[in-house]
Order: structure tokens, then C-alpha cells, then sequence
């Protein structure tokens, strides 16, 4: 499958930012650990960061037809962007949405995504492992299709 890895603001500064709730791992790591996950199960990841709204939904528009599959962490713009939610809605490419922290035991503006709604899932809490728990279900789905297609 073809990976597309979008992470919103502030998540290149992985490792250097609130280490307690983000871990120690930089964002380069972070890539190229998924990365080398996609290849061991014969697939590609592209790793993708922006702090800038517009960039990220020119990332998901442009991933049409291009990605099987969107792993996106949002930043704050989970909570706010409305932009983005009709970028994930307007184009053929399920995404799932990734938390590092488990963001309902932080504020409460955390707890609300409006993003969600157009994934197919969101996984929150589970560190840097979510990136790989998403790619895994999109591999485990694409299986489970080829193999099964009629349900
Ligand atoms: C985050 C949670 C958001 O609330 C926060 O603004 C982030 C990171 C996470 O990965 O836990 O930037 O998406």
C-alpha cells in the first residue's frame, strides 16, 4: 500500500516538545521508523509536516488518487479546523487520525476532534505505536478485502 503521513503543527518538534506527554523520539525517527515499516510489509510511506493549514489540506487534496491510505495527527487543528474536515470529505482516500497522547485525560478543548468524523477511525494515547496500529488496520483491511471481498 501507499502511505501518506501528514502531521499537523508543532509535531516536528517531537522529542524536544513536553517530553512527559510526547515522548523523546524526534520527528525524523518517528519518520523513518515508519518508513521502514511500510517496506516490511511491502509497502511505502511519505511523511509528510506542516504548521500551516493551507498546506496540510493541499496535501490531502493532492493525495487523490495518489495514496491508499491517509495516517494523519492533526495537531490543534483537530479541534478547530473546519477546512480540514472538508478536505478529508471531499477527496477517495480513508484516513485514520492519530493521537500521541491520550487526549481525553488532558483540557477539555482536547477532547473534542471535529476532524474525526471524516476517518475512518481515530486512535489517541498509544505514542508513537498509533502511527503503526493505523497503518496496520489499513493493511489488515486491504487483506481482508482481497481475500474475502464479498464480506
Ligand atoms: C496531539 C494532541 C493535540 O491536542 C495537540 O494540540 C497536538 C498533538 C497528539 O498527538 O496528542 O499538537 O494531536
Amino acid at each position: 500500500m501507499k502511505f501518506l503521513i501528514i502531521n499537523g503543527p508543532n509535531l516536528n518538534l517531537l522529542g524536544k516538545r513536553e517530553p512527559g506527554i510526547y515522548g523523546e523520539n524526534s520527528y525524523e525517527s518517528l519518520c523513518r521508523r515508519l518508513k521502514e515499516f511500510a517496506a516490511a510489509h511491502g509497502s511505502t510511506a511519505e511523511c509528510v509536516q506542516s504548521n500551516h493549514e493551507g498546506a496540510i489540506l493541499d496535501a490531502i487534496h493532492a493525495a487523490d488518487g495518489v495514496y491508499d491510505a491517509i495516517v494523519l495527527n492533526p495537531g490543534a487543528y483537530t479541534h478547530y479546523s473546519y477546512a480540514i474536515l472538508d478536505a478529508l470529505k471531499a477527496v477517495d482516500v480513508p484516513c485514520i487520525e492519530v493521537h500521541i497522547s491520550n487526549v481525553h485525560q488532558r483540557e477539555e478543548f482536547r477532547h473534542r476532534s471535529v476532524t474525526a468524523p471524516a476517518c475512518v477511525g481515530q486512535i489517541c494515547g498509544l505514542g508513537l505505536y498509533g502511527y503503526e496500529a493505523a497503518m496496520s488496520y489499513f493493511l489488515w483491511n486491504e487483506k481482508e478485502s482481497r481475500e474475502n471481498p464479498h464480506g
